[in-house]
C-alpha cells in the first residue's frame, strides 16, 4: 500500500500518548504484546518504537482487509519488532497465538456485540499466564451511568448503527466477565476524553 494512502483514525493521534504512558509504566521488562483489534495499526506503529527493545508487538484484527494498512504503518515506523498482522477473531475458540505476555485491546468491546467481549476474556485466559496483564482502553459506563454526555450520545450513535453495539458498563458487565474468566482488576486509569484504561491480570 502506498504510504500516503494509509488510513488513519483521528482519535488515535489524540489517545496514543496517554495509552503509551500507561503501557510504559505497567508492562513487565520483556515479552510479546498481543494487540487485539488493531484497526488502522497506528497504535503499534507509534508505541512499539517507544517501548523497550525487549518487547515485540503482534497486531491482529478480525478483518483481513485491515492488514495492508496495519503493515503499511508498521513499515513506516521502521520498527522491526512489529510483526506482520494476522487474523484473530476474538469469538473464535482457538486463537492463532498460543502464548502472549500481555494483551492490549483498544476500542473494540463497544463496537462489537457483547459476545466479542466474552470471546476476548475467554481467549485471553487461554493465552496469558498467571500475572500477565489484559489491558482494555475505551469508554465505559460506571454503575450503569454514562460518565459524560458525549459518551451517552456516542452510545446512542453506536446502537443506531447496530443494536448489539454499545458502551459497556465497567461494574456490571466488564468486571463480572473478568472475574468469571479468572482475571483480577489491577488498576483503573482515568484517560482523556472520558475514556478509561482498565488493567486486569490473570489470576
Ligand atoms: C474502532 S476499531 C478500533 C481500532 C484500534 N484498536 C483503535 O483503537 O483505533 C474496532 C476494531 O475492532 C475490530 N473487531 C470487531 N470485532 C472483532 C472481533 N470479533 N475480533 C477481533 N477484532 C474485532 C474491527 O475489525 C476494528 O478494526
Amino acid at each position: 500500500m502506498v504510504e500516503n494512502e494509509l488510513r488513519q483514525a483521528p482519535a488515535t493521534s489524540r489517545n496514543r500518548e496517554p495509552i503509551l504512558a500507561v503501557l510504559a509504566r505497567t508492562l513487565p521488562d520483556s515479552g510479546l504484546l498481543l494487540e487485539i483489534a488493531s484497526g488502522t495499526g497506528e497504535h503499534a506503529a507509534f508505541m512499539m518504537p517507544r517501548l523497550p527493545e525487549t518487547w515485540r508487538w503482534q497486531p491482529t484484527d478480525a478483518d483481513p482487509g485491515a492488514f495492508a494498512n496495519i503493515d503499511g504503518h508498521a513499515r513506516l515506523s521502521l520498527c522491526p519488532r512489529i510483526l506482520p498482522a494476522i487474523m484473530l477473531n476474538v469469538r473464535d475458540t482457538t486463537w492463532p497465538i498460543a502464548r502472549a505476555d500481555a494483551i492490549l485491546c483498544c476500542n473494540m468491546i463497544h463496537i462489537a456485540p457483547w459476545e466479542a467481549a466474552e470471546g476476548l476474556f475467554a481467549g485471553a485466559a487461554r493465552v496469558l499466564s498467571t500475572g500477565a496483564k489484559l489491558i482494555l482502553y475505551g469508554p465505559f459506563k460506571r454503575n450503569r451511568l454514562h460518565t459524560a454526555p458525549s459518551n451517552e450520545s456516542f452510545d446512542a450513535n453506536l446502537k443506531a448503527r447496530d443494536r448489539d453495539w454499545g458502551v459497556r458498563c465497567l461494574d456490571t458487565e466488564a468486571l463480572p466477565l473478568a472475574e468469571k474468566n479468572g482475571f483480577d482488576l489491577e488498576e483503573i486509569v482515568i484517560m482523556p476524553a472520558n475514556n478509561l484504561t482498565v488493567i486486569f491480570h490473570r489470576r
